[in-house]
């Protein structure tokens, strides 16, 4: 009996435990299960917000294949996903760039991913791309490490104090952004491809509010009919910089922005000129000269609604183009329209792949391009998706991109500032120039941008700053979205 009791109880002391661990089991169990079913219902809420951006993403990809049909002469966009098109050349055209590097012929189909492209450019509508002072001021190290590199004779080397890079730069730096997003509603970018003499665009182009121009390009009575008369931007790489001067032919309110670096020689020529005379901002620094178009386009993306390109060798066949028209030009005697005018294309250039991204371009509604080969059908911009779906678009595209990168919520538009700036009211300087400025800039028109009253700017412009609580957003380095300069301006009737 007793020993009964002994097992029994000893049985039952075991007992316990086991129902413990039954309990501490299912307790567990539920627990598993309640995390598992709580991550899937969380998991599920995430990617229905993410299956709503997809849809609108999807949406709008179509939009963009169609517009590529109707508008690409004769490329096709094949849609892989939500993000991603591969933009294909038909079958049979003949690839005549060789890639001497690789060894081969340049592809026929190009890969492109619309998510990206759409937030990169459609960000440069709202940015400077100017370098000013304030930039300089807020950027860290602005004066010390990344002036010194804008400037030719200094190198690599960084500016001892902030006078050195001062005396360089007084004459290009306007103290606060002389242009402004939306400032102008047409723009037209005028390339320098031997298309132009295939077309007589010259009244067209004249007929934008602002017409941008590049490096050496010539502009007078001989060429008026196909590159128009109007000249009031003019992007130069510093080796242009040197022959401005029979260039502009007088042409006094033309701005000139040079692209890359100054220079003691450039800064000379500045000094004799009245032109108003700025640096780009938003250059990838040693890079080469690549894809000046690109930085044209970009440029006037910064200050205009409509931006049309003329001028860029968009159409299928450019070799073609350039054997059969050569007869032509030499007929015309257009030596010096010829050499300024067309660039072959160059060593590390992808012919096709441009073409394609500039349809792409045109397809994201960024530009209108015209062309020889446009002109003969009527030009019709109701194949583009509209502003709205490209906003909506837009929002999709960052808002996906917010949550595979796992970051908090919407940041709002000023989500990309990583450095914050600024401006002293009492402290701004309205123009540029330095204290020893020659007369002819002291009377010039280079400072009409700098000083143009709020009340003048177009009210879309108005709007913009007001929007954008009178910031600024500039370039870092690059293309990267995410690593804006942000400079804040009293938001009072005074731009
Ligand atoms: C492609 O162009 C090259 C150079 O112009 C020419 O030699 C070749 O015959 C062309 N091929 C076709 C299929 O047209
Ligand atoms: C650009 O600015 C407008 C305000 O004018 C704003 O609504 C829009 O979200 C901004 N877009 C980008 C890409 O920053
Ligand atoms: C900065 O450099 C300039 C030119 O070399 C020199 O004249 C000036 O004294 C320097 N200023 C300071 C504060 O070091
Ligand atoms: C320079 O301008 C003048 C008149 O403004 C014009 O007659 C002349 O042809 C121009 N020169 C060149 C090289 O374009």
């Amino acid at each position: 009996m007793r020993q009964h009791k002994l097992l029994s109880s000893s049985a039952s002391n075991n007992r316990r435990p086991r129902i413990l661990y039954l309990v501490c089991a299912v307790a567990l169990f539920s627990l598993l299960l309640f995390a598992i079913q709580s991550s899937f219902f969380s998991g599920s809420l995430i990617s229905d917000r993410n299956r709503e951006q997809i849809s609108v993403l999807s949406n709008f990809q179509s939009s963009v294949q169609q517009c590529v049909a109707k508008k690409g002469l004769g490329l096709t966009a094949q849609i892989i996903d939500h993000c991603k098109l591969i933009l294909k050349y038909p079958e049979g055209t003949n690839s005549t760039w060789y890639n001497a590097q690789f060894k081969h012929f340049e592809p026929l189909e190009y890969k492109f991913d619309v998510c990206e492209s759409i937030l990169l450019w459609e960000q440069y509508r709202n940015m400077t791309t100017i370098l000013t002072r304030e930039y300089l001021d807020v950027r860290p190290d602005g004066w010390v490490d990344y002036a010194p590199q804008r400037i030719a004779q200094l190198g690599a080397k960084k500016c001892y104090n902030k006078t050195l890079c001062e005396e360089n730069l007084n004459i290009l730096l306007p103290a606060k952004p002389p242009f402004h997003p939306r400032q102008f509603r047409t723009c037209a970018v005028v390339g320098n491809s031997g298309d132009l003499l295939k077309t007589e665009f010259g009244e067209e182009i004249d007929s934008h509010d602002a017409v941008f121009r590049d490096n050496e390009a010539p502009v007078n009575e001989k060429y008026a009919k196909y590159v128009g008369l109007k000249r009031d931007f003019r992007l130069v790489v510093r080796g242009a910089a040197r022959n401005m001067v029979p260039i502009l032919n007088g042409s006094d309110d033309e701005i000139l922005i040079i692209k890359s670096l100054t220079h003691r020689e450039i800064n000379a020529i500045i000094k004799t000129i009245p032109n108003p005379v700025y640096l780009f901002q938003g250059i990838v620094l040693r890079r080469g000269a690549k894809g000046t178009g690109m930085k044209s386009i970009e440029l006037a993306l910064s200050m205009c609604d409509i931006v049309d390109i003329y001028g860029f060798t968009v159409d299928p066949g450019y070799t073609e183009w350039w054997v059969s028209l050569s007869g032509f030009w030499f007929g015309l005697d257009n030596m010096d329209f010829m050499t300024r005018y067309f660039s072959a294309p160059r060593k590390g250039h992808n012919p096709l792949q441009g073409r394609a991204y500039y349809q792409l371009l045109e397809c994201l509604g960024l530009i209108r391009i015209h062309s020889p080969m446009r002109s003969m059908r009527k030009q019709d911009w109701s194949d583009v998706p509209s502003r709205e779906m490209i906003s909506q678009a837009h929002a999709a595209a960052k808002q996906l991109k917010l949550s595979q990168s796992n970051q908090a919520g919407d940041l709002g538009q000023f989500g990309s500032c990583k450095v914050w700036g600024d401006v002293d009211p009492k402290k701004m300087g309205p123009v540029s120039g330095s204290p020893d400025m020659s007369d002819v800039r002291k009377k010039s028109n280079y400072n009409k941008w700098e000083v143009m009253p709020f009340k003048s700017l177009r009210n879309e412009a108005q709007d913009h700053y007001i929007q954008m609580q009178g910031v600024s957003l500039y370039k870092m380095d690059g293309n990267r979205l995410d690593d804006l300069v942000c400079v804040r301006h009293p938001l009072k009737s005074d731009v």
